[in-house]
C-alpha cells in the first residue's frame, strides 16, 4: 500500500487549502472543501474494507451511495492542514442512501467532517447532473465578496452584471453568473438544500454576509473561479464610492462572448 500523504489528490488538497488560507479567505476554521474521489484511486492507498468509524450525516442523498470524498474537518484551521493532514482532513464513503458516512482515513482526534456537509453533498448532487465531471465543492469567506453583500443589491442579475463589469476576464470565467442566497443559518440542511437549488444554474453561489460556494471539475479550476469573482468584488469595493467614469459595456461583453466562445447567462446582457 502506498503512502496516502503522497497521493496526488491529497497533495492537491493540502496545497489548495493552504493557498486559500494564504489568500485570507479562511480565517480560523472558516471554509470547507470536499473532493469526490474514485474508489480505484483510494484503493491504492487504503484498505477500503477497513472502516474506522461510522458518522451520521443527518440527511439523505441516494445519488451519492458508495461515493468517496476527501473532506475538511469541522472546526479545523486551514493554516494547520499542511502540518497535520490526518487530523484536519478525512476520507469518507457514503452509504444507507447518504444517511451514513464510513470514515476510512483521517479525523484522528475523533473529529468529523465540516458542519457544512449537507451543503457540500447536496451541491455535488446538483452539479453532477449539470456536469458529470464535477468533483469539487469549495466554500470560503473572501472579504470583498462578503463586503459587497452589504452594499450591493442581492438581485442575482444585478450582482452578476456588476462583477462582469469589474474585470474583463469575469464573464469569460463565469459566464453562467453568480447566484445569491439571502442570509440564512449556516450548517443546516435548509441552507444545504437552498445552495444545491442555486447550484443547478450557476457554479458560484454567494451566501450573503457569510461567503461563497464554488463548484468545479478540479481544485485548481474551482479555486480560480472563486479567485476571479473575488477580484471583481475587490475592484467593486475600491470604486463603488467614487464617481464612475468608464465601464465595460454590454456591447463589449458581447465581444468577449464571441472571442472566448462563452455564452452569457440568458437574459443577463442587453
Ligand atoms: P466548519 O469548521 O464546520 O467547516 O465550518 C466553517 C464554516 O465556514 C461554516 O460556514
Ligand atoms: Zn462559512
Amino acid at each position: 500500500m502506498k503512502d496516502i500523504l503522497t497521493a496526488p489528490f491529497m497533495v492537491d488538497m493540502i496545497r489548495t487549502v493552504t493557498n486559500m488560507y494564504n489568500h485570507g479567505w479562511d480565517e480560523r476554521n472558516g471554509g470547507n472543501v470536499s473532493l469526490l474521489l474514485e474508489e480505484k484511486d483510494v484503493a491504492e492507498y487504503l484498505d477500503v474494507k477497513q472502516v474506522l468509524r461510522t458518522l451520521e450525516t443527518g440527511f439523505s442523498a441516494p445519488e451519492l451511495e458508495g461515493k468517496y470524498f476527501l473532506v475538511t474537518g469541522t472546526g479545523k484551521y486551514f493554516k494547520n492542514v499542511q502540518y497535520a493532514p490526518d487530523v484536519n482532513l478525512g476520507i469518507v464513503r457514503l452509504r444507507d442512501g447518504g444517511r451514513q458516512a464510513d470514515l476510512l482515513w483521517g479525523y484522528t482526534d475523533g473529529g468529523r467532517f465540516t458542519s457544512e456537509f449537507p451543503a457540500h453533498m447536496m451541491s455535488h448532487v446538483a452539479r453532477m447532473k449539470v456536469n458529470p465531471q464535477n468533483r469539487v465543492i469549495m466554500h470560503c469567506h473572501p472579504a470583498n465578496l462578503l463586503a459587497m453583500t452589504y452594499v450591493h443589491s442581492l438581485d442575482e442579475k444585478e450582482f452578476t452584471r456588476t462583477l462582469w463589469q469589474m474585470c474583463t476576464e469575469c464573464i469569460v470565467v463565469f459566464a453562467d453568473g453568480v447566484n445569491v442566497l439571502p442570509w440564512m443559518l449556516c450548517g443546516t440542511n435548509e441552507i444545504g438544500e437552498a445552495t444545491a437549488e442555486k447550484m443547478r444554474t450557476a457554479r458560484l453561489v454567494v451566501w450573503a454576509q457569510h461567503g461563497i460556494y464554488g463548484a468545479g471539475a478540479d481544485l485548481d479550476e474551482t479555486f480560480g473561479l472563486i479567485e476571479t469573482a473575488e477580484k471583481g468584488a475587490e475592484i467593486y469595493m475600491k470604486i463603488a464610492h467614487l464617481p464612475l467614469v468608464n465601464t465595460i459595456t454590454d456591447e463589449q461583453l458581447h465581444q468577449l462572448e464571441k472571442r472566448f466562445n462563452v455564452k452569457a447567462r440568458e437574459g443577463y446582457l442587453k
